[in-house]
């Protein structure tokens, strides 16, 4: 039994609690605002961290969900103050979302450093919302409390059911095939996003839900709960409740967030048949906390976990609706538990084996027995070579097998625009077996490393019926994404790694069993390129990007920025207060 704070130890107290005139401010203030000392005054006081915008169509249900953890925390005894932050919405943030996830980690450190909080839920769940405000709160230190947003209802257009992403990629070849009447591809544009919440398949959001679960930073399951059913306000308040109780037991990140844990995310997301941007952001958050988790130890979980969940893009039939009946996270979880750190410490202050007590398969479809997984292994897999000495990655679940092992002339891209125009042209000079390359596409080159990997089939093997090919790019794929696409290429091109020496019809190999990647160039004739490279201008001049630039780290090492990886595992410390 943890020895439980007083109230006189509270971090809030700090602001409230002296007899000076600093601390007459802050609760003047406080009155200001219509409250009397009963309120806020030795009591926690929680902050509610809510990713909610107008252009976050995955957080539209936040606005009303924050009043429900508010609700939870009054009724624990404290006090709860909502702070908007920082909402990084994956649908419309141009260049791309990425550039952002560290920005909200920033903000996340200091929005908790810089005010008096002694704890907080983080409201999040679209892709990068949840490394973000994890990042942001392992550094920050004080207890706190992930709350995802839950995915929406199964999308539905004409009797079938849609997965998001997905099944967007799925219909748009087939009208590119000349397949699919106007009149459908407006019936398909109106179902595939029915709700409030998260992309429905098992795609970036999906995956990082399901990895603050398993990490144990969310109450029991509630990454699998859909963000409309009412069971998810249920769970809101109780997140409300129990961050107050971890106040008391001063049950800080670090304590949650160990070696144990970090393993167990990521067996659980090779389960789930993870997104690959989960490896970026599963090594950024290892890392904060001080947690040298590697490409290589993902690789290894990748190659002895089999894929036990049925949900789409890397299961056949289902959608993360269907997960849910099926008995979730908690389930699946349950299933594997002999691969499992059972005794890491959680949110709810028992250890996962406790939270996991009673938890079961209602359909051994959806959630297979480990005895009959979807695949033997496969989730993901590290690939090395002379292309990628710094690391790449393939899911070789999503891709057609025939590609595992696959050579063939490079077809080299240097900007998105370039490609897309030729893969457009019906009159493209490419075969099945030509391998189409994107490069300057990473965290630097992007800028800011955009979700470009899964690069269109041309048109002109799409009307010859082929629907995949070997792609390779430095840049990364969305979690919702499928084919044979090798992805996040370190070091990147912009920076002068390997995959700028490539040119068009050097032969490339892919020999995925043995994990390499090469192109069939001799040395010689590598180091003349290198010699001959010339390394372009920095995308950005001023501003954020500028200092993303400036300190961003490459893929392997989780694009966290430099010196707030420094320290590892060390905030900024306690502010002042004068
Ligand atoms: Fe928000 Fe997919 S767009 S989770």
């Amino acid at each position: 039994m943890r020895e439980r704070k007083k109230p006189e130890d509270l971090r809030s107290a700090r602001w409230f609690a002296p007899d000076d005139l600093r601390s007459f401010g802050h609760r003047s203030r406080m009155m200001q605002l219509g409250y009397g000392e009963e309120d806020f005054a030795n009591r926690p006081i929680i902050g509610v961290l809510n990713t909610w915008s107008e252009l976050n169509t995955c957080h539209a249900h936040f606005r009303e969900r924050v009043q429900d953890v508010k609700r939870g925390v009054l009724q624990a005894g404290a006090f709860a103050v909502e702070l908007p932050s920082l909402s990084v919405d994956e649908s419309f943030i141009k260049p791309t979302s990425m550039l952002y996830r560290n920005l909200l980690a920033i903000e996340t450190e200091e929005m908790i450093r810089c005010h008096p909080l002694d704890g907080v839920v983080l409201m999040g769940g679209c892709d990068k919302t949840t490394p973000g405000l994890v990042m942001g709160a392992i550094s920050a230190g004080v207890p706190m409390i992930y709350l995802p947003a839950g995915p929406m209802l199964r999308g539905n257009y004409a009797g079938k059911s849609l997965g998001s992403g997905s099944d967007a990629w799925k219909y748009w070849d087939e009208r590119r095939a000349g397949n699919i009447s106007d009149a459908e591809w407006l019936g398909i544009q109106g179902g595939i996003a029915r709700s409030a919440g998260t992309c429905m398949t098992m795609g970036t959001a999906s995956t990082m839900t399901a990895i603050a679960d398993a990490m144990g930073l969310t109450l029991p399951g509630a990454s699998s709960i859909p963000a409309v059913d009412s069971e998810h306000q249920r769970m809101s308040a109780a997140c409300g409740r129990r961050i107050v109780e971890m106040v008391w037991e001063d049950l800080t990140p670090d304590q949650i967030i160990t070696e144990g844990a970090c393993r167990n995310a990521a067996v659980v997301a090779m389960a789930t048949g993870c997104s690959t941007n989960a490896v970026v952001h599963l090594i950024a958050m290892a890392r904060r906390a001080g947690i040298n988790l590697t490409l290589d130890d993902l690789d290894a979980l990748g190659r002895i976990t089999p894929l036990i969940a049925n949900v789409r893009p890397s299961g056949k039939d289902y959608l993360m609706e269907d997960f849910y009946y099926a008995g979730g996270l908690r389930a699946l979880m349950k299933q594997m538990e002999d691969r499992l750190d059972l005794s890491v410490l959680t949110v709810t202050g028992k250890t996962m084996g406790e939270n996991l007590q009673g938890a079961k398969v209602y359909n051994a479809d959806v959630i297979r027995p480990l005895s009959n997984p979807v695949y033997e292994e496969g989730s993901l897999a590290v690939l090395r070579g002379n292309l990628c000495p710094g690391g790449a990655v393939i899911k070789p679940a999503a891709c057609d097998p025939k590609f595992h092992v696959h050579q063939g002339p490079a077809l080299v891209f240097d900007s998105y625009p370039e490609m897309k125009k030729a893969v457009d042209d019906e009159n493209l000079d490419i075969t099945p077996d030509h391998v189409m390359v994107l490069r300057n596409a990473g965290p630097h080159g992007g800028p800011g490393f955009p979700e470009w990997g899964m690069l269109p089939i041309p048109k002109a093997l799409i009307k010859q019926g082929h629907r995949d090919m070997l792609r390779i790019s430095d840049a990364r794929m969305s979690g919702t994404s499928y084919g044979a696409c090798v992805l996040h290429v370190a070091p990147e091109s912009y920076i002068g790694g390997p995959l700028a020496l490539l040119k068009t019809g050097d032969i490339v190999r892919l020999d995925l069993p043995n994990r390499r990647l090469d192109m069939l160039v001799d040395e010689g004739e590598l180091a003349r390129r290198r010699a001959a490279w010339v390394a372009p201008a920095p995308r950005f001049e001023r501003g954020y990007g500028h200092i993303f630039l400036k300190h961003v780290t490459q893929a392997d090492k989780g694009c966290d920025f430099d010196f707030l990886e420094t320290g590892f595992g060390r905030s900024a410390g306690e502010p002042e207060i004068y």
